[in-house]
């Protein structure tokens, strides 16, 4: 039946009105995926009951502004709605998420800064302070600013960087071993290390262990056409928590800040001798849902692409896929 619609549709490609149906039929497509996506993004943005998740994503995003605010060189006190609504979402979050934790370490630096500064009689320390002290048995996490010296910053930077990049290929062959734990662990680290907006952190990275949901993975990429799938492969999967989505401006964040956690763990593989090869995860959105389901990714993040990554063969053969001239994508004004 497939054969016969797929020799049908050749034969009517040769006519123009096929043609202008098809790209009609496109167009219209196009048009219901963006308000599909649209009615998503507005979902987790605009929540009538904000969720666990949501609020952490808040607090993240007010220990941040906090943290900003302590680098100011004319410092003043600051920060009384922000110290305000933490403490307020913290009772309610009250678990043993990262964000707590950050929480009670910022609050601990807040107070540092208003001791240092001799603002002990402000509201906003007091209540601060009231805090912290309910919350000493806590886990506490490094917040707030600390200085480093350019000697530190540059002690570990000078390194061959052009090179390192430059040897890096997508890769879609590997060696037939599994890859072990102990490297996952070790990109994850250098993953982790990129930065995010206002400090969020939103992206996960899933690892398909199962070979039923790497099968159906597999089927859902459209970009596995030349890879030795004979071999072994392992599969990562980069989402985004649309959680986080707390402004407008929050609506590319996600696909942002996945793409910046996959390029270093990217790079990380590639340190690690572990080749590996993005994918493009273009589907429409009642196919990821559904897959989301099948793997068993949370419906609140999306899927921004996925990796393939294996050990380094002897012999790789990779595409020169040629860059740019500097003169091609840099301009002055
Ligand atoms: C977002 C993104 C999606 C990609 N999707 C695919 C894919 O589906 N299949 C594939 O074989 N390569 C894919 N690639 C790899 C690119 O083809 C490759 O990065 C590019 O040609 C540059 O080559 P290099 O990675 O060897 O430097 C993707 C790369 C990116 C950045």
């Amino acid at each position: 039946m497939i054969k016969l619609i797929t020799k049908l549709k050749k034969k009517l490609r040769k006519y123009k009105i096929f043609k202008k149906i098809v790209k009609y039929r496109e167009k219209r497509h196009t048009r219901k995926e963006f308000l599909k996506e649209y009615k998503y993004f507005y979902e987790y943005y605009d929540m009538p009951k904000l969720t666990i998740q949501k609020k952490e994503y808040k607090m993240l995003l007010n220990i941040h502004a906090l943290e900003k605010g302590m680098l100011n060189k004319n410092m003043r006190p600051f920060g009384v709605e922000k110290v305000n609504e933490l403490i307020k979402l913290y009772k309610e979050v009250n678990n043993d998420s990262f964000a707590c934790s950050l929480t009670i370490g910022l609050l601990k630096a807040y107070v540092d800064v208003y001791e240092k500064n001799g603002w002990t009689s402000k509201d906003e320390y007091i209540k601060a302070k009231n805090f912290i002290n309910n919350y000493l048995d806590k886990e506490s996490k490094n917040a707030g600013t600390y200085v480093l010296n350019k000697k530190e910053i540059l002690k570990n930077s000078e390194i061959d960087y052009l090179s390192f990049l430059s040897s890096r290929h997508s890769v879609r062959s590997f060696k037939d071993i599994p890859l072990k734990k102990e490297d996952i662990e070790k990109a994850i680290k250098m993953a982790i290390m990129s930065p995010s907006a206002c400090n969020r952190q939103m992206c996960k990275i899933w690892h398909i262990l199962s070979k039923d949901k790497v099968e159906i993975l597999k089927k859902s990429l459209s970009g596995l056409g030349n890879f030795n799938l004979d071999n072994n492969i392992d599969f990562f999967v980069i989402t985004f928590d649309m959680n986080n989505c707390l402004f407008t401006s929050d609506r590319h964040d996600g696909r942002f800040n996945a793409g910046l956690i996959a390029m270093n763990f990217v790079n990380g593989l590639h340190s690690l001798g572990i080749g590996s090869c993005l994918l493009q995860f273009g589907n429409y959105l009642d196919d990821e849902v559904e897959l989301k389901k099948v793997i068993g990714i949370p419906n609140n993040e999306r899927i921004a692409i996925v990796i393939g990554a294996g050990y380094y063969d002897e012999e790789v053969k990779v595409t020169y896929s040629i860059r740019k001239n500097i003169n091609d994508i840099y301009f002055e004004k």
